[in-house]
């Protein structure tokens, strides 16, 4: 019988649904924070599961002398180190599509309070100060969205924009014109998403390509009032050179739900008036977590029982 590893907190979802398939289940959701630990005991493991907590190093995978499968019950694969998975046989496997709808949510979430300052508003009214004048916000509504990304969750992000009767504007080199046209957006360069949008949303992966794509150089050309919102990954902006230009004013303001570092305990962008900040909740839905534990015990039971 198949052994599986839970090493993260995954939904009790995904632990029965192991054992309904046969596969026998360790559920030990700390054991990923601990690497020393993780080493000693991966080797009796034919599957391992975990969201983001759970980093998968090369000394990890030395030991897994039986593992077979990672699954990551969420799309981020970058806590796994896949080189060296791939040279000891292991298969990576991700849920792209369980929480993709939540993470669009966020990130409009996201929009809607730095447009209208909501947290800074709310802690202000909480303080007992009535703050009516301080608390002026901008409209969606007739507003220009430029999304980086317009895959799965960039896709969604796009659509719910549209209903909110902004004008969307995409830079995706994997996008096609067709696809664009049924999705009611302008298929844009980065220079041109850059020097219209009004509110620029992220909704890549974080890879050599689109590491730093909001560099210093590329946020000095976006439009004077930009809103920048970032709930795909840390690393995809320049942390200093945004701080720089929202202390200068050229950016009004940025909401972020993911960081260069993470866990995020300091951060150039912490503290800053108009700035929002998240701890990485894109995902963090009732729903999208019980979605991809679903998937990922489904996946690994599959390839585990099947190869499939
Ligand atoms: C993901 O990659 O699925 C999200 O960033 C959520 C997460 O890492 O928890």
């Amino acid at each position: 019988m198949p052994k599986v590893l839970i090493s993260d907190k995954l939904s009790p979802a995904a632990v029965q649904i192991f054992k309904d398939r046969g596969i026998d289940v360790d559920f030990q959701p700390d054991l990923g924070k601990d690497k020393d630990k993780l080493a000693e005991v991966i080797g009796q493991y034919d599957g391992l599961a975990i969201r983001s907590a759970t980093k998968v190093t090369e000394k990890i995978l030395e030991n897994a002398d039986n593992l077979k499968v990672i699954g990551r019950a969420g799309i981020g694969v970058d806590n796994v180190d896949r080189e060296a998975a791939s040279k000891k046989g292991v298969i990576v496997m991700n849920t792209p599509f369980g929480n993709m709808i939540t993470t669009a949510e966020h990130a409009i979430a996201m929009m809607f309070a730095v447009a209208r300052q909501i947290p800074e508003a709310s802690a202000s009214t909480h303080a007992g100060k009535w703050e009516k004048s301080k608390f002026m916000g901008v409209e969606l509504t007739g507003k220009t969205l430029g999304v980086i990304g317009a895959g799965n969750i960039g896709g969604i992000v796009c659509d719910r924009a549209r209903g909110l009767k902004m004008k969307v504007v995409a830079y995706d080199p994997f996008l096609s014109q067709e696809k664009a046209d049924k999705m009611g957006v302008a298929k844009v360069e980065l220079e041109e998403l850059l020097k219209r949008a009004d509110f620029i949303t992220l909704h890549v992966p974080l890879t050599d390509q689109t590491r730093n794509i909001l560099s210093r150089e590329n946020l000095e050309k976006t439009k004077k009032g930009v809103r920048i919102i970032n709930c795909a990954r840390g690393g995809l902006v320049d942390e200093e050179a945004l701080a720089d230009l929202l202390k200068s004013g050229h950016v009004a303001g940025a909401a972020f739900d993911v960081f260069a570092e993470e866990p995020a305990k300091e951060n150039p962008l912490f503290g800053l008036p108009n700035v929002v900040c998240t701890p990485h909740l894109g995902a963090a839905t009732t729903e999208a977590q019980e979605n991809v534990a679903l998937q990922v015990a489904d996946q690994m039971s599959d390839y585990l029982l099947t190869g499939a």
